[in-house]
């Protein structure tokens, strides 16, 4: 099992990476602790840029800034060769900041500021996803200000997966409208669809669905428009193999009977290769039959990319005895970290005792004080003590972003990479946590007495 995220275990029963004990990295670090498994980054990126298709087209990478904006961890992919998929004016000068070329950048969303938009356009960026119709006389105006000629796609929603604020119909017709806008704007260049269509992936027949759509769509934009679309962005959505969405169903029932959460068998989750060979070959060979020049192929992954990559370490607090056995353990991590696991299901492993037999099944609670904040209503685990290490795997998308300091203040962030670990976050303080506040001098001490 620990072989899906990469990891072994050591003679003693540790979950280790590269050697690295998990769970003993507490001791410089603290509790709880993110881990970065640098190797695992590292073959996803280049699982991503492996596939050459036929026609020796090579799929572009924009990583989905949102889904784990930790800098050492982005600049890690940068450095492997993929650019940054942006949705924010933070995001975008995140980007910049780290030093990613303009022309290395997607800028996407439905919350673009006008002055994010003019930022954008003034950059020259890569390629500015247009989200809906308004958006287009923004982006207009702010080229015609500037005397700039933007690349534009135009966010469309196929006939499954997400819609409502994300994008332009396709089958109702507000994607070619959208579309024709652009071109004739006269100031806007026409050069993408863009189809992120949300969710989790798993299997070709998913993925080609909606690939077809955009093609079929990129016909209609050469027959009636003239256009030769450059670019195809194919946005992200594929599925992590070892987390799943976790159904209304099988979660009334771990709450009622402790019933497990089924797992997913990680091999029903086409693989990156797959994923990105599949798209590269279908829109090949499409173009292939048209003799046109196959189009600049994106894609924008967030959770396949990081979200085995990450480890979220936390520690046994408290054991509640009252209940009949086993009953409740107490982490330091919970629902304010891993707000994914309210939805998703998620291994959590004995990161200190993974030889031991796991015959308890026990409800894990976070440190929130709010029912709401359960890990899980039926892990599998030995018998827990105090201070036991779990690990709570595929952390590494929606996890970081997501992350309160309700409470209690944010972890560390550090990355295994060979024997070097080294800090890629610090740990919040206290002090962190009210740095922005206007907190007044408490009254001096014979005031304060004179109050009681
Ligand atoms: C436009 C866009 N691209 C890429 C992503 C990344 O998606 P995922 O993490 O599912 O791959 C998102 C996530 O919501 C998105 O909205």
């Amino acid at each position: 099992m620990p072989a899906h995220w990469g990891l072994t275990v050591t003679p003693s029963g540790h979950l280790a990476c590269d050697s690295v004990s998990l769970a003993s990295l507490r001791e410089t670090w603290g509790s709880p602790l993110h881990v970065v498994l640098a190797r695992r980054l590292r073959e996803n990126a280049s699982e991503f840029l492996a596939v050459n298709g036929v026609g020796r087209t090579r799929a572009e990478v924009y990583y989905s800034y949102k889904s784990n904006p930790v800098p050492g961890v982005l600049q890690l992919l940068h450095g492997l060769g993929v650019g940054a998929e942006v949705i924010s004016e933070y995001e975008l000068w995140l980007a910049l900041k780290l030093g990613v070329p303009a022309n290395r950048i997607v800028f996407n969303g439905p919350a673009k500021s006008t002055a994010a938009i003019h930022d954008a356009v003034a950059r020259d960026l890569l390629l500015l996803n247009v989200n809906h119709r308004e958006e287009i006389d923004v982006v207009a105006a702010a080229a015609r200000a500037l005397g700039k000629r933007p690349r534009i796609g135009i966010r469309v929603a196929a006939s499954a997966g997400w819609s409502g604020q994300f994008g332009l119909s396709i089958g109702q017709g507000e994607a070619f409208t959208a579309i024709k806008q652009v071109h004739e704007s006269g100031v806007l260049q026409l050069t993408a669809i863009h189809c992120h269509v949300g969710g989790m992936l798993r299997s070709a027949q998913q993925v080609l669905g909606y690939v077809g759509e955009v093609l079929a769509l990129a016909d209609r934009v050469r027959s009636d428009l003239g256009v030769e679309l450059a670019i195809l962005d194919f946005g992200g959505s594929l599925a992590t193999p070892t987390v799943a969405g976790i159904s209304e169903f099988d979660r009334r029932l771990s709450i009622a009977f402790q019933a497990p959460i089924p797992a997913p068998v990680p091999d029903a989750t086409i693989s990156i290769r797959e994923y990105v060979r599949c798209v590269v070959e279908k829109v090949e060979t499409h173009y292939a039959a048209t003799a046109k020049q196959c189009p600049r192929i994106f894609f924008e992954p967030g959770r396949a990319m990081t979200g085995n990559a990450q480890v979220l370490i936390t520690s046994v607090l408290s054991l509640n005895a009252s209940d009949p056995k086993p009953g409740w353990a107490i982490l330091d991590a919970g629902i304010n970290l891993a707000e994914s696991a309210r939805s998703e299901f998620h291994h959590i492993l004995p990161a200190s005792r993974m030889h031991a037999e796991r015959a308890l099944r026990y409800r894990l609670a976070g440190p929130i004080c709010s029912p709401g904040d359960v890990l899980s209503w039926s892990a599998l685990l030995p018998e827990l003590a105090i201070g036991d290490a779990l690990a709570i795997m595929d952390a590494g998308a929606y996890f970081v972003p997501f992350a309160t300091s309700f409470s209690f203040p944010r972890p560390a962030i550090v990355m295994v990479d060979g024997s070097d670990v080294h800090l890629l976050r610090h740990a919040e303080t206290f002090e962190h946590i009210i740095a922005l506040d206007r907190v007044e001098q408490p009254p001096a001490n014979e005031k304060r007495q004179a109050l009681q």
